[in-house]
């Protein structure tokens, strides 16, 4: 049982929406060029967790009863998401303004009419958080050499390294348009700070995570750098996403406040569970590799924590695990050590701060949710 409630099932309360999801971001990434379509659409075919978009869907739900903002007039602003993003880019941007000498112009996303309390532009938001996070991922499989993602060949493996880079920025782009088209400037602002963020977090990782290579010493800053890294890399996306949705809904800025809190919290604890997983899981069932973060050179926050108490790992660290038997060394080290539990007790706080943040919501199916997704992410082995 869950403090959400006996049998809540987050998925059943989203499984509307979520049907559309992946038929409409393949739709946001047609291109007329066919390898650029297939590499674009690449990573929508395997079995993604969509994490993002059911906590987008669900925070949507459950901000739907909150109180309103007084600037909220219920019009949803001047949101243009029925007219499809124009799909064959290279043929129709002679004259983008005619959308109709495109012949898929016309084929409608599918926003079917429901009962469902969900804006459309809530759903839209969905998709373009699942986007970014996908345009991250073929970025990042070049960034780590990685060869499998979604226990499938990862696409730089598959395509090579261009290919994947473009795709990826093409991604970016189609997210983009599909946020513009929002009409909400304040939305937009967001969800274009998460992809600066993405990259600035992306190149703190890159950096040494200790001040001087030559005498790496461990200090508090060391774990206040990883956290700061890790909110910028992986929990950026979710609590601004969180924000933008119930600022779709139009809440009150005390809800608003309380979706980014619920996101930022459960984005940390997300990756602290991540770089546990690392050590703990086999590629097998992970569907990437596994212990890849020491072969990257990476300290994650399991290693963070052992070093406290072990300076040994302070030179592992200095040269980032490079020489023979590093990282052989440095896992052994890991596992004599409490950092594995103390990364779980951890992540289990911010799930805690990540429920905390929404306990004023109205009592909801769709809160339940969201605080099962939260107790799940400590349960989640892949
Ligand atoms: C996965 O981390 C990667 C991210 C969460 C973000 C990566 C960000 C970039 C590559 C910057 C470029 C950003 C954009 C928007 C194009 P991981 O390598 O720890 O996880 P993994 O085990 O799933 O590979
Ligand atoms: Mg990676
Ligand atoms: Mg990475």
């Amino acid at each position: 049982a869950s403090p959400g409630g006996i049998g809540v099932d987050p998925l059943r309360m989203v499984a509307k929406e979520m049907k559309f999801l992946t038929g409409n971001i393949r739709q946001l990434l047609g291109s007329g060029h066919p390898s650029l379509d297939t590499v674009a659409k690449y990573y929508t075919q395997g079995e993604g967790k969509h994490v993002r978009p059911m906590i987008v869907l669900l925070m949507s739900r459950a901000t739907a009863l909150t109180p309103k903002s007084p600037r909220y007039n219920n019009q949803q602003g001047s949101a243009d998401i029925d007219n499809p993003i124009s799909p064959i880019s290279i043929l129709t941007d002679v004259n983008p303004s005619s959308p109709s000498t495109n012949p898929l112009a016309h084929s409608q996303t599918s926003y079917l009419v429901t009962d469902s309390d969900i804006l459309p532009s809530q759903r839209r938001l969905a998709e373009i958080a699942e986007l970014i996070h996908t345009a991250s991922l073929l970025h990042d499989d070049v960034i780590d050499h990685s060869v499998s993602r979604r226990g499938n060949p990862s696409a730089n493996l598959e395509f090579g390294n261009k290919m994947a880079v473009l795709a990826g920025d093409f991604l970016l782009s189609r997210a983009s348009v599909a946020l513009a088209r929002l009409r909400d400037a304040e939305v937009t602002e967001l969800l274009a700070t998460v992809i600066a963020n993405l990259v600035e977090g992306e190149f703190m990782q890159l950096k040494n995570t200790v001040r001087d290579e030559k005498n790496p010493v461990w200090t508090e800053e060391t774990i206040t750098y990883y956290l700061q890294k890790t909110y910028l890399k992986s929990a950026s996306l979710i609590s601004k996403s969180c924000r933008a949705a119930a600022l779709l809904g139009g809440s009150d800025v005390a809800t608003v406040d309380a979706a980014y809190l619920y996101g930022k919290n459960l984005g940390l604890a997300f990756q602290l569970v991540d770089d546990m997983l690392d050590y703990t899981i086999s590629e097998k069932e992970l569907g990437k590799p596994a212990g890849a973060d020491l072969e990257l050179g990476l300290a994650t926050a399991p290693l963070l924590f052992a070093w406290k108490n072990n300076r040994e790992l302070g030179s592992l660290v200095g040269r980032k695990f490079a020489e023979e038997g590093d990282v052989l060394r440095a896992r052994t080290l890991v596992f004599q050590s409490d950092g594995l539990e103390q990364t779980r007790a951890l992540a289990e706080e911010y799930v805690n701060k990540a429920i905390a943040a929404i306990s004023a919501f109205p009592e909801s199916e769709a809160k339940d949710g969201l605080v099962e997704m939260a107790t799940m992410t400590l349960k989640r082995r892949k």
